[in-house]
């Protein structure tokens, strides 16, 4: 069998965040299309009212899963999927979402101080998703979620090759750094799928050394355990696509894009 009659595996951002999970996924399903949608004409999803946001996603997905009948849908956007990860689920019974949501679990089980923060947009601080998630898992812990209202632009300037002020960038991450009874933060969870990407800026910006917590390989993991690997696939050749649904992406989204292998279409 030759890998392009293989399904492919849609992958969901609001912007270029997605690239983050996309990159682990290659990695561990080589064998695979993807297709990368990004709703950069709903960018960025951090500030939207949560019925207004909710709509707006299972009405893409109900054009997307008719255009391109993917084999799995993988959500690499922790504010798309803490809102509407169930809705999705319910309404597309028939397909399988694998979701990104705040790596709030295995930060519990790392931290040493007991003080961990959760770095994501202001959409994904506020959802009952997340609560849910430090009342079951980090209830041990201290958890301090800081909502950024702008670091995902910021990220997506970044990638794209513009130059971020150290104060601007510190401007958002500076609330993470608790200091509490002689403890400190030592894990920060990057639950924003756009925020690795500035992972070595965060570095050299830390007032003192933390882990920073990046679910993408938990992730492309998952996926690889839905869509197990058959032994007589032949190579991928050639790009897979990128949908933007503005239509229109600048030239530099285009370029970066291409340099994830991907073409817009
Ligand atoms: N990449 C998205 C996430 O993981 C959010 C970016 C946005 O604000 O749209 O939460």
């Amino acid at each position: 069998m030759k890998s392009s009659d293989l399904k492919p595996i849609l992958v969901f951002d609001s912007g270029i965040g997605g690239l983050t999970v996309l990159r682990e996924l290659r990695v561990l399903m080589p064998e695979r299309h993807f297709i990368y949608t990004a709703d950069d004409a709903g960018f960025p999803y951090g500030g939207w009212e949560e019925d207004a946001l909710k709509e707006r996603v299972i009405s893409l997905f109900r054009g997307l899963l008719a255009t391109h009948d993917p084999e799995l849908c993988v959500i690499a956007c922790n504010t798309a999927f803490t809102l509407v990860g169930a809705d999705l689920r319910a309404a597309f019974p028939e397909m399988r979402f694998v979701g990104t949501v705040p790596a709030i679990k295995p930060a519990a089980e790392r931290t040493r101080s007991g003080l961990v923060s959760v770095l994501a947009t202001p959409g994904t601080v506020k959802r009952a998703y997340t609560r849910d998630l430090i009342q079951s898992f980090a209830s041990q812990c201290h958890v301090r979620l800081v909502g950024s209202e702008n670091l995902a632009r910021m990220a997506e300037a970044y990638i794209r090759g513009e130059t971020l002020s150290d104060d601007a960038v510190l401007a958002e991450i500076s609330q993470c750094f608790v200091e509490r009874d002689g403890r400190k933060t030592d894990i920060v969870v990057l639950a924003c799928t756009h925020y690795p990407f500035m992972a070595n800026v965060f570095r050299r910006l830390a007032p003192w050394p933390v882990d920073w917590l990046d679910p993408a390989e938990a992730i492309a993991r998952r996926a690889r355990s839905l869509v197990p690997l058959m032994a007589d696939v032949e190579p991928l050749i050639g790009e897979d696509p990128a949908i933007f649904t503005s239509g229109r992406p600048d030239f530099s989204t285009r370029r970066l894009m291409q340099g994830f292998g991907l073409t817009v279409r």
